[in-house]
């Protein structure tokens, strides 16, 4: 078990576009996983890729709270870990929801996503996972499959008014904003 330092803001890591992992299922792609997975955890974190442990290998794991949705060998329910993933919006239609990211600390900003989409990726494993999802979980999604492309949430927002601190929300959210209740992914 260890835990990882995670990249900010402004490493190159994080603008890079990760590389594809030929076999999800070796050893060091398990290691990378669960070393992630104890990072995640311990920071208390929805959702982590790997470019944001200085790993830049399309591999991503997330947390889809109060689901049984898991992928093969995660010790809990509703965690998953997914290898070159790939995403297909269902509709055009998009929704507005808060964001943190364990990358971008201390900050939170509002961010359009598809609400319905379909995803796929290979477990650790090597099974070919296929799930649709929407809300939370397909935000999650989106979330981490943007860090395997080099981009993070604030480069998907459309206005920056709604780009806080998290602790300064606490005396009230913007109007019109949505209200705030996320991890950091
Ligand atoms: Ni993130």
């Amino acid at each position: 078990m260890s835990i990882l330092k995670i990249a900010r803001m402004g490493h190159p890591v994080l603008r890079q576009m990760a590389k594809p992992i030929p076999n999800p299922k070796t050893e060091a792609i398990r290691n990378l996983a669960f070393d992630m997975l104890d990072t995640m955890v311990d920071i208390d974190g929805a959702g982590l890729a790997a470019p944001q442990v200085h790993e830049s290998v399309r591999l991503m794991l997330f947390f889809v709270p109060g689901s049984d949705l898991s992928t093969a060998g995660m010790p809990a329910e509703g965690l998953n870990a997914l290898c070159n993933p790939e995403i297909t919006p269902l509709s055009q239609e998009m929704e507005e929801g808060w964001e943190g990211c364990l990358s971008v600390p201390g900050l939170r900003g509002v961010v359009p996503r598809y609400c319905h989409i379909k995803y796929s990726g290979y477990d650790l494993e090597g099974n070919y996972i296929e799930r649709e999802a929407e809300g939370f979980h397909a935000r999650v999604v989106q979330h981490e499959y943007d860090h395997l492309d080099g981009i993070l949430y604030p480069q998907r927002m459309k206005d920056l008014s709604l780009f806080s601190f998290v602790e300064e929300l606490k005396h009230g959210v913007p109007e019109g904003a949505p209200d705030l209740a996320i991890k950091s992914a």
